[in-house]
């Protein structure tokens, strides 16, 4: 039997009808016409707005989108203290009252698909295709884990004994669980989190990333909609120096769901290795140096599509983005030629406008760095090419995908959070040795194979084996309950987000024998 067969992911919205296009627009325009959003903390369901850092739209920078006011101290210690009382409470509903309250933020998620696909549009620069798959994959995760709660939170299991005892094992939630979380998901993950939490039976304090903290306003306001307890979620937005730093180190947290960079991951295992009282789990889902290897027998335009799409869609964005792309010596230079070809075709442009491959990068900070590293590569390695970004190269964060031919693999060691592809020549007779360096480098996230052999999809995989292995296709873009996500090593703890072993990990278990 399949596990999860019987439930169906979210349809989504279809771009190529019309009728969705003139929607996305009238959704866009609305947040152009539209005053500003006013955000801050939500604590107990009482928003505390007004204030607080600009929210300036990424491609457009003179734009105002809005505002957020970061949690101060005081809310802090609320949000701590009503989640802790309330835990017990909605722990004792069980899962299949649980699963309720998450199917109906799936719902309300889907009815404000629009909305929400814009306000991501112009707050985090996503391309209208990229929102709909996030809200798809929000709605996904609500669904897969209530239905998880409902299966394996409701009765304890029954386990054999010796006549006259009775034993069973129930799941159980662990405390308040604090989700941080990136602005590169600002929807899907913030709300992934937050339901696995919930759905294993733990009060949430979430605390969304400082780019994006808009969305996770709207999206804790839809909770509140679907009649989840005000009590149970409290939206923290600040910093995660001060914000995100203040909520680990508070013994009230049981708890720490974590996705963003490798090296605040370790930054938040220390400080929770530090505290006093209880031992608390991590959940880290982290960066990737994620390789694809190409042999001569792959199909060559399937190849260039698949690399194009898995590198620069998102700009590159993505943790699970290609990152180095190993070309064997015999076709490289047909290849290189043909991926130089289809980067000419990318449109870098607004991301609200439909025809948009590519919209900015994130912030000033991410542009200059990767502006920089170009540089560098310019003379340690081979620039072969870099489109430009256009008129949002000029009103924004807009940064042309980039494509740089190494000279070797130790040239490179950590990722590198944009639209830039690495190529690599190599002979595909050495695979046992070049996937090892690249296995050497300690991360463990995805992985591409273009072959047509299985002997040789294989040995790829065994050199060099990942969280997530895709073979002849794209290597982004993983569906709830479909390719379980999460690496390995320098890419996270696991369990895998949106797969059967994740809600385990949100929980404790309890044994009970009874002596009749
Ligand atoms: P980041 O690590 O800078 O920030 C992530 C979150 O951590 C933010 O909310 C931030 O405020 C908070 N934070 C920062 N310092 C903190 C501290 N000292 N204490 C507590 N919280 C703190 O990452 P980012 O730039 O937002 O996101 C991009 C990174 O996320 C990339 O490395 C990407 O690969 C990774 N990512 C991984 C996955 C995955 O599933 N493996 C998914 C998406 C993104
Ligand atoms: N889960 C996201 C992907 O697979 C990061 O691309």
């Amino acid at each position: 039997r399949l596990y999860g067969a019987e439930r169906r992911n979210s349809s989504g919205l279809d771009l190529s009808q019309r009728s969705v296009r003139d929607d996305m627009a009238a959704a866009i325009k609305s947040f152009r016409d539209s005053p500003a959003i006013a955000a801050g903390p939500i604590v107990s369901g009482k928003a505390v707005t007004g204030g607080g850092d600009m929210v300036r739209v990424p491609f457009d920078t003179e734009t105002v989108l809005g505002s957020c006011r970061e949690a101060q101290e005081d809310d802090i210690d609320k949000a701590l203290d009503t989640a802790v009382k309330f835990q017990p409470a909605w722990d004792a509903l069980g899962g299949a009252e649980r699963a309720k309250h998450l199917r109906a933020m799936g719902d309300i998620l889907e009815e404000n698909a629009e909305r929400l696909i814009a306000l991501m549009a112009r707050e985090a620069g996503k391309t209208l295709a990229d929102g709909i798959a996030e809200v798809r994959e929000a709605v996904d995760f609500c669904r897969y884990y209530a239905m998880q709660a409902e299966a394996e939170f409701t009765t304890a299991q029954k386990l054999p004994g010796p006549t006259g005892e009775t034993n069973h094992i129930s799941l159980h939630g662990r405390g308040v669980f604090c989700c941080i979380s990136p602005w590169n998901f600002p929807l899907a993950i913030f709300t992934g989190q937050i339901a696995a939490a919930l759905a294993a039976g733990n009060s949430v304090v979430a605390k969304p990333a400082e780019q994006t903290p808009l969305i996770a306003f709207e999206a804790v306001k839809l909770f509140q909609k679907a009649g989840l307890p005000v009590e149970a979620l409290h939206l923290l937005p600040g910093g995660g120096e001060s914000v995100g730093a203040k909520l680990i180190s508070d013994l009230r947290v049981s708890g720490v769901c974590f996705t963003g960079g490798t090296t605040t991951a370790r930054i938040i295992n220390k400080t929770l290795a530090d505290r006093d009282g209880p031992i608390i789990p991590l959940i880290a889902e982290t960066g990737g140096l994620n390789g694809m290897f190409v042999d001569t027998t792959a199909l060559r335009e399937q190849v260039i599509d698949d690399v194009i799409q898995s590198a620069f869609g998102s700009a590159g964005q993505r943790c699970s983005a290609l990152r180095i792309v190993f070309l064997p010596d015999d076709t490289a230079d047909e290849l290189i030629k043909g991926l130089i070809g289809a980067m000419n075709e990318l449109i870098v442009d607004d991301p609200g406008l439909p025809r948009t491959d590519l919209g900015p990068v994130i912030d000033a900070e991410s542009r200059a760095s990767l502006q920089a590293y170009v540089q560098t590569m310019k003379e340690e390695a081979t620039v072969l090419h870099q489109i430009p970004a256009g008129k949002i190269g000029e009103t924004g964060y807009g940064f042309g995908p980039a494509l740089i031919e190494l000279k070797s693999i130790d040239q490179i060691s950590e990722e590198k959070f944009g639209p830039i592809l690495h190529v690599l020549r190599y002979d595909p007779d050495d695979i046992a040795e070049v996937g090892a360096a690249l296995k050497g480098k300690g991360y463990g996230l995805t992985l591409g194979v273009h072959s047509r052999l299985e002997s040789f999809q294989r040995e790829v995989r065994e050199a060099c084996p990942v969280g997530n292995t895709y073979v002849n296709r794209t290597m982004t873009g993983a569906v709830v309950g479909v390719q379980p996500f999460g690496g390995e090593g320098l890419s996270g703890t696991g369990p895998k987000a949106g797969g059967p072993h994740y809600l385990h990990r949100f929980a404790t278990e309890r044994t009970l024998t009874v002596n009749i």
